[in-house]
Parts: structure tokens; C-alpha cells; sequence
């Protein structure tokens, strides 16, 4: 009887519950939702905060309500459209932490409630490349910036006014609401500060990543850092967890070197006050190379700066920053017979699904800091301001609080 009473007290709550939800917005899974999200109509212009339908989540999909999310320099390049393809209208937006609001046909391992980052490439965690341990590049769900439907029917789950608004990197999550496949979404500890571990959505363990699982610098090495924005401040404490003795930082703008000093970098070089190429400059300072290096700037020209300075016979250069797509990298081949070893890796090398709840974890076990990366915040509507922090190069990370 007891049980009967309590069975139906728990029912009337979430019908009012329900209800309650319901006349404020319409949040019940399997209706369309209406909600303000930030698109990129044209190039380079800002983005308008706009009412916007977002679909109920298809079979593996889930649908989020997005708290945080920050800006990373490739959502800016696709915004831009300089040296990428064009794609408008589009929601950008990749590095965020939400909670599921609902989950399509065929989800198992994620409920409404959970606490989640959205990750911009995924695990189907049946494919070979999840299967394997040495690759995140799932056949599936690897990262695919010129696609802007969902894969399971080739559509936008976003649209306005009956006309489709097209995805970023399958997360967009510069909008109140997003559809994310199943595959792409890292389940994490519940206690965990969502507008701290969004960064950990992509930059900070992008970059921690391309030192700790590609570079992997064995204590007392030393370490060449190009780009010092967030993502290559991360993999300077990187190349400080795994106990290297010198961490050379290289940035074009004169004032990173202060902030660097924070991230354990322990000199500092600009490229514009040297005449030589960087990359002597480098194996001058280092008896003939750096035991690694990690690229984190998007430049070509740094990029192979980054191979070059590595020391023959053992060197590894890491390459993160995103390119232009039609830039090519030219080194002569003698630079490899001389056993320098060139990587590049998405996403430092983790598994979504599998690795990132501990990254976050190590955040919470206070062994990594992410605070020291967040140097600004600002609310939903002012979401330009943060474009206009990354493009004068002030900031490092700007939280974007979606309620605000
Ligand atoms: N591979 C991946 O998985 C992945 C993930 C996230 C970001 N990225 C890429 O990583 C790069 C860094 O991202 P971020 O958010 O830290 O950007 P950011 O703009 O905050 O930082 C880039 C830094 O590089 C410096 N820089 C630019 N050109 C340079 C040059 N020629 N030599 C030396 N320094 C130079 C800038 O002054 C700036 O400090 C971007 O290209 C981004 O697209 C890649
Ligand atoms: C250089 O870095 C400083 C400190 O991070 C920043 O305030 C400034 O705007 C940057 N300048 C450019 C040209 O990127
Ligand atoms: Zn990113
Ligand atoms: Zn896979």
C-alpha cells in the first residue's frame, strides 16, 4: 500500500513536473523545440541570435540544452571562410558542455540528465579505428568540417521558418539547443563545473593531448612550442607533466611571453625579432634541435619551422593547427632520411567517449588546471565580443554563458 501511495506521488510530480516545462518552453522530448541560437548567415559578419526550430534527435542522436561553450580559432577560420569552405547559414560552435535533454531511437548509454561535453569527432567504438588503441579517427564519426547535415539522413536538424540552418562539425553549439550523434557526446562526472570543463571540450585536450599521447616526451627533453593561444599553452603543461626540462615557446605577438611563463614555458622566442628562419634559430639554442616539437598556430610556415627544428636521429615534430586547405608543407626529403619523425593528430589522439571523462577526472583530482586558461567570460547575446577577443589575440578562452 505504502509502495502504491509513493508510486503515485512520484507520478502526480512529474506529470506537474511536465507541465511545468512544458508552458515555459517546449523542452518535452520528440517535439520540435524553439530556442535563440547564434548563426553565421554570411562570412565574416556577425553572427544574429535568432529564434530557431531544433528537430527531435534521430536514431543515435541526442539532443542537448547547451549551459557553456567557448570559441576555438577553427571556429573562427569556417566563420571567416578565407582559407576554408564556405557553408551558410551555419550554427558554428564545438568546444561546449550541456546536459542531454533527450535521446533518439536506439541510445542506450545516455539518459536525459546526464552531464556531457560535445566532442567535434567521435567514437561508433565499432569501426576499426575504435577498435584500435593507436587512433581516434573513427570511420564513422571522424572530424568532417565540410559536412553540415546530420549522417543518419543527410538533413539539418536545425531550420528557421522552414528553411534548413546547416550543422558545424557536428556539435554547433552556439545554440540553446543542439542535435549531437550519440557517438560524439562524452559522458562525465556529474559534479564536474560545466563552465570550467567545456575548455576540455576541445582546446586543452587537444593540445595536452599532442604532447602527452604523440609527442611524448620522455623526462628531461626539451620541447618546442609554436602558438601560444590556449591550445598551445596546453600542450606546454603537457610538456611540463611529463617532466621536460626546457620548454621553448615561439609566438609572433611579444606580450604571450608573460602569460606563457604560467604554463611552465621557460623561454620565449619571436620569430619577428630573429633575421635567420626560426627553425636555426631554435637548433642554435639547442646544441642542433629540440627533442619535440608541437605546432599549434595554423601556419604552414610554422609548421615546417615545428619539423625542422627537431634534432636529427630522434626528433618528433607534432603538427595541431588547422591549415588552410589549399596550403602545402615542403621540406626536403633529406630531413626525414636524417630520422626526424613529422606526426599531426586531431583531438590529442583521445577517444571522445572513452578518454575525456578522464581528463575531466584529472581536473577534479586538481592534478590539471583549466581556470588559468579562461581569461574571459561573456553571455549569450554578446557572443561577437568573444570573436573580437580571439581575432586581437586578447584572449585565451572566453566562456560563453547560454542563459546569460
Ligand atoms: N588538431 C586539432 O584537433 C585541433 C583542435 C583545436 C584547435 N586546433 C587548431 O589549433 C590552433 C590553435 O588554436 P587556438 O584556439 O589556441 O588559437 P589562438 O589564436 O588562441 O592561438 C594561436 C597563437 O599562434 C600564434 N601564431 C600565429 N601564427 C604564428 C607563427 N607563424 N609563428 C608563431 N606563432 C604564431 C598567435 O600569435 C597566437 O598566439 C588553430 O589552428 C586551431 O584551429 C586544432
Ligand atoms: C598580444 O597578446 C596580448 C596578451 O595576450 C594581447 O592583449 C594583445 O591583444 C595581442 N596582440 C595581438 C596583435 O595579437
Ligand atoms: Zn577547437
Ligand atoms: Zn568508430
Amino acid at each position: 500500500m505504502a509502495k502504491y501511495v509513493l508510486e503515485n506521488c512520484f507520478a502526480v510530480l512529474a506529470f506537474l513536473l511536465a507541465m511545468k516545462t512544458k508552458a515555459r518552453t517546449t523542452t518535452m522530448s520528440g517535439e520540435v523545440i524553439r530556442c535563440k541560437a547564434a548563426v553565421a548567415r554570411e562570412a565574416g559578419k556577425p553572427l544574429v541570435i535568432e529564434e530557431v526550430e531544433v528537430a527531435p534527435p534521430q536514431k543515435m542522436e541526442v539532443r542537448l540544452k547547451i549551459l557553456f561553450t567557448s570559441l576555438c580559432h577553427t571556429d573562427v577560420y569556417f566563420w571567416e571562410a578565407k582559407g576554408q569552405n564556405p557553408l551558410f547559414p551555419r550554427i558554428l560552435g564545438h568546444e561546449a558542455g550541456g546536459i542531454v535533454e533527450s535521446v533518439g531511437e536506439g541510445v542506450t548509454e545516455l539518459k536525459p540528465g546526464d552531464k556531457v561535453l560535445p566532442v567535434f569527432t567521435g567514437e561508433c567504438g565499432e569501426c576499426r579505428h575504435c577498435k584500435s588503441e593507436d587512433s581516434n579517427m573513427c570511420d564513422l564519426l571522424r572530424i568532417n568540417t565540410d559536412r553540415g547535415v546530420m549522417i543518419n539522413d543527410g538533413k539539418t536538424r536545425f531550420s528557421k521558418d522552414g528553411q534548413p540552418i546547416y550543422h558545424f562539425l557536428g556539435t554547433s553549439t552556439f545554440s540553446e539547443y543542439t542535435v549531437v550523434h550519440s557517438g560524439c557526446v562524452a559522458k562525465i562526472n556529474p559534479d564536474a563545473p560545466l563552465d570550467k570543463v567545456c575548455v576540455l571540450s576541445c582546446g586543452i585536450s587537444t593540445g595536452m593531448g599532442a604532447t602527452l599521447n604523440v609527442a611524448k616526451p620522455k623526462k628531461g627533453m626539451s620541447v618546442a612550442i609554436f602558438g601560444l593561444g590556449a591550445v598551445g599553452l596546453a600542450a606546454a603543461e603537457g610538456a611540463r607533466i611529463a617532466g621536460a626540462s626546457r620548454i621553448i615557446g615561439i609566438d609572433l605577438n611579444a606580450s604571450r611571453a608573460n602569460e606563457a611563463k604560467k604554463f611552465g614555458v621557460t623561454e620565449f622566442v619571436n620569430p619577428k625579432d630573429h633575421d635567420k628562419p626560426i627553425q636555426e634559430v631554435i637548433a642554435a639554442m639547442t646544441d642542433g634541435g629540440v627533442d619535440r616539437s608541437v605546432e599549434c598556430t595554423g601556419n604552414v610556415k610554422a609548421m615546417i619551422s615545428a619539423f625542422e627544428c627537431v634534432h636529427d636521429g630522434w626528433g618528433v615534430a607534432v603538427l595541431v593547427g588547422v591549415p588552410n586547405k589549399d596550403d602545402e608543407f615542403k621540406t626536403l626529403p633529406i630531413n626525414f632520411l636524417n630520422e626526424r619523425t613529422l606526426k599531426g593528430t586531431f583531438f590529442g589522439n583521445y577517444k571522445p567517449r572513452t578518454d575525456i571523462p578522464g581528463v575531466v577526472e584529472k581536473y577534479m583530482k586538481k592534478e590539471l588546471e583549466v581556470e588559468k586558461f579562461i581569461t574571459h567570460h561573456v553571455g549569450f547575446s554578446e557572443i561577437n565580443k568573444a570573436f573580437d577577443y580571439m581575432l586581437k589575440g586578447e584572449s585565451l578562452r572566453c566562456i560563453i554563458q547560454m542563459d546569460a
